[in-house]
Parts: C-alpha cells; structure tokens; sequence
C-alpha cells in the first residue's frame, strides 16, 4: 500500500482512460449510447456508472471519489454538489418514518435546521446529547434509535465527540453512525476506524482547499454508497463537471496544506491565549481544551479551526469589541466558509443569530464575544502580526 500522499496524486487513474496526465473536463450532461439494448440499459442502472447521464455519475467524480474514499479509509465514497447535499442525502438514505436519531446539540447550523425541523416534519424524532459527556449518549437512547448523528470537532465551538466510544456503542446497539468529518479532514482524523459507518464532508472547505468550488461527499460500504446513489438520484444534488475537476486538483495538496495549516493554528492559538484582551481559545491542540486529551487520541492534528473569545465586561461589550477586531484585521478576511489556503474570521452569533433563540445559542456554545478562524497557509509572522495590531488597545 501506499502513502496517503502519492494516493492523493494516483488514486482513481483508471478513471481517466484518455492520453492526458490531468482528466479533462466531461462538460457533458449525456454520453452517447451503446446500440446493445441489454449494455444500454447496464449503464442506466449501473450504479455510479459515469458514463450515462450526469446525474449517475462523471469520470472526474468517479476519480476524485476514488481519492477521497481512500484518504478516509472506506470502499467507496459518492460525490455531491454541496456539502448539505452530502448530509442531507446520507441522512435520508439510512432513516424512515418512526425512526429515532440521536444528534449533538451543537452542528454546523444547517445541519441543525434539517435535524430540528425537516425531520420531524416526515415522522423522525431527534434527541440532542451533549457530546462532552459519554452518559448523555447513552441516556439519549431509544429502542427505535437507528441513527447516531456526529460532527468532531464541532463547528463553531469545536467541542471533540468520542469517536471509540459512539463507534463501539451503535455497533453492538445495531444503530448506524454518520460523522461530519469536515473540520478534521481526513489528514487529521478517520472516523472510520472508529467504528463509524458512514463518513460526510463539505468538500467546499479542506478538500477542495482554494473557496471556489461547492462539494460533498458520503464515504462508506460500497452497499451504503450504492444506496446513497441511488437516493440522490431523486434528491438530484449531483456535482457540476468543473467542480469535480477542482476538487480533484485540490486533493493533490491535501496534505501540505493540511499540514501548514496544523502548525500555523498552533501557533496563533498559543499566541492567542496569552494576550490579555482575548478571555479563551478553544483549540483541540492546546492543553487548555477540556477535551485535548480525546483529541489527541484520535486525531494526528488539531486542524485550522479555532475560536477565540474576546474580553469584556459583559456581552455587549464583548459583542462590540469582536466586531472591532473583526474589522480591523487585513489578512483574516471576515467572510464565510473556511478550509481554504487564505485566512478567514467570521462572528458566529451575527452569522447563525437568526437560526438560534438565546438558549439554543448557549447550547451551542456561541458566546457574543466569540470569533471563528480558519487559518490558512500564509506566514505565520503575519497572521500573529494581523492579530497583534487588531488587538491593541482594545
Ligand atoms: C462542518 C460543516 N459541515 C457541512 C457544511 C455544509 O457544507 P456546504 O456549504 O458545502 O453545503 C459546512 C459549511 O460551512 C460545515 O462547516
């Protein structure tokens, strides 16, 4: 076997059965037919078959999908057009009416929404556990429990769920397991060797690496991925040919930037949580994270996520004082999304305020005063500089 950087470069070649080294693009959305009846009708129903109609499949997807499959150490994965469509499909593939899921109480916020209100609306009941704590998992439990719902770290608080524990509990329960594995990416962490069944990503963050594209990916047993297929094909969140080619050009430096990125957060997080106006720094890597010991047992690194609290007096000062910072840093861009080569600082209560009531948002863990950072692959004396001057004098 081997390493997972020469994969990133030459998994899923047979894929690419032209003369070129780099795929070209399939900007086809139907392929011509084989005149055999019986061939002709394979193909449509083949699953995965890239050469039908775009919605069944596309050589770069079936490449890339490849790549991805093996990063997180499963017999298949399947290419989406967003992430939410990664989630929502893998969901919808493993659930039915009277089913009860177990989920966190804290998700990326339209995983929230879809846990919250979608699925009730079709007869599934959803519980919240707080993944801190092992009992509230195990007290969350139904007889008719058939999914346990993860996202480690957590997006925005980037609280750690364990992984060993969920993974032995659903197995010997017969209860499918999904986890978000988009904060970690797979250089830092593969819930499937955990236990997990079935993995997703936003492939529009860590995998595709450069914001400029939207993907998703569902990861798991070539039966489960074959299911999950076969359920988009209806929901219909297929991966644009361009975007495919991206995403694919973007694995082939997965795990450089991956690894750029672990040592930068680190250091800024270090950074951070000495400086006198910020109250807390919530990074998996740093000794001061409740859950670092967990991290460290089931992560190889601690990704480029981290949020930080800025200091106050009370709520309303620490809400004006993160504004401050946010509009006074150049380098940390304040927009959305996060996983890309450039540094970006969002404030999560003004992004997700709307989706949250005041104790859903505590719930959460989103104080007011709270930045999320995604750190990228600059100059790590540049990002602390940015920090620095946005930091004095507040
Ligand atoms: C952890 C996590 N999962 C899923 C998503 C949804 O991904 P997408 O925007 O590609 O649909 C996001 C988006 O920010 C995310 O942060």
């Amino acid at each position: 076997m081997s390493h997972i950087e020469t994969d990133l470069i030459h998994a899923g070649k047979s894929f690419n059965d032209t003369k070129a080294v780099v795929p070209p693009i399939y900007q086809s959305s139907t392929y011509y037919a084989s005149a055999d009846a019986e061939a002709y009708m394979a193909a449509a129903t083949d699953a995965r078959y890239p050469y039908f109609y775009h919605r069944h499949g596309n050589p770069v997807s079936s490449q890339a999908a490849e790549v991805v499959a093996g990063l997180e150490g499963t017999e298949a994965a399947l290419l989406t057009a967003t992430g939410m469509a990664a989630i929502s499909t893998a969901i919808l593939t493993v659930i039915e009416a009277g089913d009860h899921v177990v989920a966190q109480q804290s998700h990326y916020s339209a995983a929230s929404i879809l846990l919250k209100e979608l699925l009730p609306q079709f007869g599934v009941a959803v519980s919240f556990f707080d993944q801190g704590d092992n009992a509230s998992l195990d007290a969350a439990l139904r007889d008719n429990t058939t999914l346990i719902y993860l996202e480690t770290p957590s997006n925005p608080n980037l609280a750690v769920t364990d992984l060993a524990h969920v993974g032995n509990l659903a197995r010997q329960r017969g209860i499918t397991t999904i986890c978000d594995n988009t904060f970690a990416s797979p250089i830092n962490q593969r819930p499937g060797d955990y236990g997990i069944d079935i993995i997703v990503h936003s492939a529009t963050k860590y995998l595709g690496g450069h914001s400029d594209l939207t993907a998703g990916v569902i990861c798991g047993t070539e039966d489960l991925v074959n299911k999950a297929w076969k359920k988009l094909l209806s929901l219909g969140g297929s991966l644009a040919p361009f975007d495919a080619w991206l995403l694919l050009r973007g694995l082939r430096t997965l795990s450089l930037r991956v690894n750029q990125i672990n040592a930068n957060a680190l250091e800024l997080a270090v950074w951070l949580e000495k400086h006198p106006t910020i109250a807390r720094v919530g990074y998996c890597g740093l000794p001061s994270h409740p859950q670092h010991e967990l991290a460290k047992k089931q992560m190889k690194g601690f990704t480029g996520m981290l949020c930080v609290e800025v200091a106050g007096a009370d709520e309303r000062q620490q809400f004006t004082r993160a504004q401050t910072v946010l509009n006074r840093l150049n380098i940390f861009a304040n927009a959305a999304s996060l996983g890309g080569v450039e540094s970006l600082a969002v404030h999560p209560a003004s992004m997700w305020g709307m989706h949250h009531s005041p104790e859903q948002k505590l719930k959460a863990g989103i104080n007011d005063g709270m930045l999320r950072i995604s750190v990228g692959i600059e100059h790590i004396d540049d990002l602390i500089g940015d920090f620095e001057q946005a930091l004095a004098g507040l």
